[in-house]
């Protein structure tokens, strides 16, 4: 068969790396290898049973057709009620739009906003899917460095720098996805000054904002002035152990809420219609015991993980505030990242990622997602010293 000749943007778009190394180890799986998984980003609890209840529920009162692009009126509500009792910021039902996975709301921001030479800010290290939709779009990422000494978090006088005319919109994710890093109330109020003093968005991805450890989440939304300029992006997936369920949303003004349903009609019509009236349980006060106790194990986990990983011989883990995800530095190692982790894989049987998946920052790191099993952790962690020995045996 001749070679196809594919679109010049299939060149530009970027990927998820967690997806491919999660399928290199289930190749391995498949050949009969134990592998820990410490790669994907994918709660291993089951959905909380109230949650799976009202799913069945709607399914069985005929929630099986359409529903507008912009989701069920009465879902919208109930993200908008919870946006109130969460935030403590009053939305309406018509900027909320209901899409299937939160992953939708970055491509769709940058569709109707992101101009060919506009600039958008993206954190490196950061989720990879900002940088690629931005070029999907047209757009040029510009990066904004993420320092361990600044507990991951954006340095404002940084950011300033990377400032231009051309820059239409800022990407923060907090807590988050690779460090784990959490911006302050302070750094919000910051970012928001910079935002209307140079008049670009903001898109705040708070996909991890019921997850933090120590002290309560802080939206960008709830500083004044800022509802007119951000688009607030979230889902079910990370707090509500929901992945597979596809749904998120997103809250913004209502003109770009506008054409987010355009772009639902041109791709998904809708997010589906029962996972929709789950979505209603899942935000009411009736999970919220669900999500706690999660979150608690979580913690536990990361101090498990903390621990474990900074008594391994060349590297160090920075204690992060929330998510479910550690960035241990192994330059002391003398490692290349990449090669790590491909030995952790190929040589250890631990799935994890190399730093530079989320940007060039990431060199010198490694990223782990703990989102599995105490057991689970400790045994990757043993594996890994393992690896890390065999190398040190070897040099
Ligand atoms: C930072 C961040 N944003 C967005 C997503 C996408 O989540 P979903 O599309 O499942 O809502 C992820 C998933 O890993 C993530 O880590």
């Amino acid at each position: 068969m001749p070679a196809m000749k594919f679109a010049r943007r299939m060149d530009e778009i970027g990927t998820e790396t967690a997806f491919e190394v999660l399928a290199k180890a289930r190749k391995l799986e498949a050949q009969g290898r134990n592998i820990v998984h410490l790669e994907i980003g994918e709660p291993d609890f089951p959905t909380p049973p109230n949650i799976v209840e009202a799913a069945e529920r709607a399914l069985r009162d005929g929630f099986t057709h359409y529903t507008p692009a912009g989701g069920l009126m009465p879902v919208r509500q109930a993200v908008a009620d919870w946006i109130r009792r969460w935030y403590e910021v009053d939305v309406k039902p018509e900027q909320v739009v209901m899409v299937p996975g939160s992953k939708n709301v970055l491509l769709f921001t940058m569709l109707a906003l992101v101009d060919r030479g506009d600039e958008v800010i993206v954190p490196d290290p950061g989720y990879p899917i900002y940088a690629s939709v931005a070029t999907l779009a047209g757009g040029t990422p510009i990066g904004i460095p993420l320092r361990e000494r600044n507990e991951f978090r954006l340095d404002i006088e940084e950011l300033k720098e990377k400032i231009t005319q051309r820059t239409k919109l800022l990407v923060i994710n907090s807590p988050q996805n690779p460090t784990g890093g959490v911006l302050s109330t302070r750094d919000l109020e910051q970012i928001a000054e910079l935002a209307m003093k140079h008049d670009f968005y903001v898109l705040s991805d708070e996909v991890y904002g019921q997850i933090t450890y120590d002290g309560h989440h802080a939206s960008i939304m709830t500083v004044p002035g800022m509802l007119d300029r951000t688009i607030y992006s979230d889902g079910l997936s990370k707090a509500y152990a929901m992945c597979g369920w596809r749904l998120g949303f997103a809250v913004s003004p209502v003109p770009l809420a506008q054409k987010m349903e355009t772009l639902m009609i041109n791709s998904s019509s809708c997010a589906a219609a029962f996972t929709q009236m789950a979505a209603v349980e899942a935000l009411s006060p009736r999970s919220d015991a669900a999500v706690q106790a999660m979150v608690a194990e979580f913690k536990r986990r990361r101090d498990v993980v903390v621990d474990r990983l900074n008594a391994l011989p060349g590297v160090s883990c920075h204690k992060p505030l929330g998510a479910f995800y550690v960035f241990p530095n192994i330059t002391k190692t003398g490692q290349n990242e990449r090669e790590l982790a491909d030995r952790m894989l190929n040589e250890g049987g631990v799935a994890l990622l190399a730093g530079t998946s989320f940007g060039a920052m990431g060199k010198g790191y490694l990223r782990l997602s703990y989102a599995n099993a105490i057991d689970q952790i400790e045994e990757g962690v043993k594996r890994m010293k393992g690896v890390l020995e065999k190398t040190a045996a070897r040099a």
